[in-house]
């Protein structure tokens, strides 16, 4: 029988993920429930495109290394929560189920709402948001990500798309296109430097939130362009070696393989009046270079 485009599946850890297949070509995409988190994205040429650290939880008891979590609503340390806000760390359900696993296209949304967690900490507010992902015809991979306040009072956000890329050499890796941006510099202390560099290499901790970065975004050693929208700015990292020996979810040569290229709304917060919707897209597409 052919393989479904949408099926559930259960991970190594024990965790449900989706799995979204593209009808003719080998085209894939593994979506957990816990943080709505893609883990595996195989493009057109049957390439790899993410990174997922092999020691990675995935049983739940930690947000996964690699892959693409999502932070909301809060990026990094820009605000009150815990690293990275409650996203990836929530397990998300599968909007109108039956419907999601009779589809006949390669698409699903997951969905999270208000929990008494969430209500008693620093972000208490009542929302639905959404992501739809979905593998498209040319077998690219769109996530779309929707945030509704369904609350009495506004809120505000920061939030991103914290995709790590798999890299064949470190050394190699370059991306072009920021030069002349300000970003501030995680690495140093969050001090706000100009790129005056034609790319951006990988020879030392690179940590830096670009504001205002270019909608679309290459990493070509990689095969890859990020198209963004409504994400106005982009984060750049790589843990280097130094900085690997301490995260307990990256083998000690974890940082040689990856480079998050993140899609981000950090600098302006996103606003969101009572009964209305915030939107963000990324599409990610396989590039031949
Ligand atoms: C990046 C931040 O987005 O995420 C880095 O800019 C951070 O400062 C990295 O180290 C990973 O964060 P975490 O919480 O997944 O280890």
């Amino acid at each position: 029988m052919a393989s479904k485009p949408v099926s559930l599946n259960t991970g190594p850890g024990g965790l449900s993920h989706v799995t979204l297949r593209h009808a003719a070509g080998v085209a894939k995409a593994d979506i957990y429930l816990f943080g709505a988190h893609v883990t595996s994205w195989v493009a057109a040429s049957g390439r790899e495109m993410l990174y997922l650290s092999p020691t990675a939880h995935l049983d739940g008891t930690k947000a996964i290394r690699g892959g693409i979590p999502v932070c909301f609503p809060q990026f990094g340390k820009h605000g009150p929560l815990k690293q990275h806000g409650f996203a990836r760390t929530a397990t998300w359900r599968i909007e109108d189920e039956d419907a999601a696993m009779s589809s006949t296209t390669p698409t699903v949304t997951l969905a999270m709402s208000e929990t008494p967690d969430t209500v008693a900490s620093d972000w208490p507010f009542r929302f639905k948001a959404m992501l739809t992902f979905a593998i498209l015809d040319d077998g690219n991979l769109s996530i779309k990500m929707a945030v509704e306040n369904r609350d009495e009072r506004v809120f505000d956000f920061s939030t991103a798309l914290h995709s790590y890329f798999t890299v064949d050499n470190l050394d190699d890796s370059r991306v072009p296109g920021l030069s002349g941006l300000t970003y501030a510099d995680n690495a140093n202390a969050g001090a706000e430097e100009k790129d005056k560099e034609p790319f951006v290499s990988f020879g030392k901790e690179v940590d830096r939130l670009y504001y205002g970065a270019p909608d679309e975004i290459e990493l070509a050693s990689a095969h890859l362009k990020l198209m963004k929208t409504n994400y106005p700015d982009a984060v750049v990292w790589n843990c280097y070696k130094e900085k690997a020996a301490a995260l307990s979810d990256l083998p000690d040569d974890g940082w040689l393989r990856y480079v998050c290229i993140e899609p981000a709304r950090v600098r302006e917060k996103a606003v969101v009046t009572p009964g209305a919707t915030w939107a963000g897209r990324l599409i990610l597409k396989e590039t031949a270079s």
